[in-house]
């Protein structure tokens, strides 16, 4: 029988290239710099399969320049870059990525944090400018961590396991989703639920752990920055779209909040220039970028794509209905 054919917009790591190769017919883009879109449209033509990328928009268009497509298989556990009911009505089956990736990304919200309260980016930057004359008793004094307030916003796998780093640290712990977690949660992770602008109000540090869709974006915009206190600091390893940066500009500017550190922008790889300030830290959406993690990333994707095409159900549907039998 003929191997499916692949096209994966990057050329993956070895662990995934070994389950692909193995049952799949796979043409790698090989370049450094990302493929452009009109050479993924041509190179899907024929393919029965695809492993993406969270840069690479599969929506209608994309999905009609490639009728034979089965799969499309998203190396993020983030998909807002993917029409899912679209995938829905033409019959494609959509996975991500969930799970593998949660310790890494909170160790690095968390990294984040630590960096814009104590004001790591700054000192280095000081002291690599080759101004720095010794110690002094009240040179870059940042914020302490410990016993402070965390708001920590979405309370799914990233949040909780940001929550068990906080408590090392003391911090009082609060928590707002869209449905208050069970009471033995609760006190597993010693978080309190507080609605959104409560949490605002009463955090020092606030980070985000929501996926972007319709009800997220924009959630932190200009008001809502006004609710924080003026010595608090937000976090962002989601993505950026959820904050309104404008508004984040606007509250940095007048002092309404302290300071920022933000992985993911509104639209990347461009930055609000408003953005680069002292108070900001700010890195290139790298939150689960640790070799193990983002090879078991690219691993779950190959086997979500082998899966299907040995007849079997793709471990990490986001349409599972596409699959069911009459
Ligand atoms: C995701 O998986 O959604 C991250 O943004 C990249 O790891």
């Amino acid at each position: 029988m003929a191997k499916a054919k692949i096209f994966a917009t990057h050329p993956l790591f070895e662990e995934a290239r070994v389950i692909l190769d193995g049952g799949c017919d796979v043409e790698y883009w090989a370049q450094p710099e990302r493929p452009p879109r009109e050479e993924i449209l041509r190179r899907v033509k024929e393919k029965e399969g695809l492993v993406c990328l969270l840069t690479d928009r599969i929506d209608e268009d994309f999905l009609r320049a490639a009728p034979k497509l089965r799969i499309i298989a998203n190396v993020a556990v983030g998909y807002d870059n993917v029409d899912v009911p679209a995938c829905t009505k033409r019959g494609v089956v959509a996975t991500n990525t969930p799970g593998v990736l949660d310790e890494t990304t909170a160790d690095f919200a968390w990294t984040l944090l630590m960096a814009v309260a104590r004001r790591l980016v700054e000192g280095d930057t000081y002291i690599r400018s080759g101004n720095w004359k010794g110690w002094n008793l009240d040179q870059m004094c940042g914020t302490d961590v410990w016993g402070k307030t965390l708001g920590i916003v979405g309370f799914g796998r990233i949040g909780r396991a940001l929550a068990r780093r906080a408590a090392g640290f003391k911090m009082r712990i609060l928590y707002t989703a869209t449905k208050q977690a069970p009471l033995e949660v609760e006190k597993e992770f010693g978080a309190e639920f507080r609605d959104l602008n409560t949490l605002l109000a009463e955090s020092d540090f606030v980070s985000l752990h929501v996926p972007l869709n319709s009800d997220t974006r924009g959630l932190l915009n200009g008001p809502k920055f006004f609710r924080m206190k003026p010595t608090a600091f937000v976090i962002n390893t989601a993505r950026g779209p959820v904050i309104d940066e404008a508004g984040l500009v606007h509250a940095l500017e007048s002092g309404k909040i302290a300071g920022a550190a933000l992985d993911v922008f509104e639209q990347e790889p461009f930055l609000h220039p408003g953005l680069k300030r002292s108070n900001v830290v700010m890195t290139p959406h790298m939150g689960s970028a640790s070799v193990e993690t983002r090879s078991k990333m690219a691993a779950m994707a190959a086997e979500n794509v082998a899966a299907l095409f040995r007849g079997q159900r793709p471990p990490n549907m986001l349409n599972p209905e596409v699959l069911q039998t009459a």
